[in-house]
């Protein structure tokens, strides 16, 4: 099954929007198979968004991300990469809907309280960048059934 890497930014987690956050995953009817909190530090922070190196606010988003805690989580789900950054909303908060994430919670693109994978081959390189393997939980959730209507 598809999986994806979503991070809640230091701003997120500062502003205590963990729960929230989560819960629009959950209740969507994706599944949790990967959870941590972590600092990332600035060389990290630089490997995650090595695509953006060239842009002018790299070193200040490189600062910012590696600022605080981040809660990095994986969740799995059909089509969970593409919906999932239908959830988080556009990249700059006054250009997101209202209903999704960074819409209804972020006002400026610098604190736009979460990350996620933009397509299949970031979210793999960026679930094995911060998790180990062994840190990916595979398990049947009793949701599933009523989520996708199989047995
Ligand atoms: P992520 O999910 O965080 O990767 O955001 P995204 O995929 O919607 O956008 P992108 O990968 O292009 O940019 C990564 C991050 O850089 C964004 O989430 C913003 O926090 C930041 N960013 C992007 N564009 C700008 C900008 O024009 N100015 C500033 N200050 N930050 C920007
Ligand atoms: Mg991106």
């Amino acid at each position: 099954m598809e999986r994806t890497f979503i991070a809640i930014k230091p701003d997120g987690v500062q502003r205590g929007l963990i729960s929230e956050i989560v819960n629009r995953f959950e209740r969507k009817g994706y599944k949790l198979v990967a959870i941590k909190l972590i600092v990332p530090s600035k060389g990290f922070a630089e490997k995650h968004y090595h695509d953006l190196k060239e842009r002018p606010f790299f070193n200040g988003l490189c600062d910012f991300l590696s600022s605080g805690p981040v809660l990095a989580m994986v969740w799995e789900g059909e089509g969970v990469i593409k919906y999932g950054r239908k959830l988080i909303g556009a990249t700059d908060p006054q250009k997101s809907e209202p209903g999704t994430i960074r819409g209804d919670l972020g006002v400026v693109v610098g604190r736009n309280i979460i990350h996620g994978s933009d397509g299949p081959e970031t979210a793999k390189d960026e679930i094995a960048l911060w998790f180990e393997p062994k840190e990916l939980v595979s398990y049947t959730s009793n949701a599933e059934k009523w989520v996708y209507g199989v047995n």
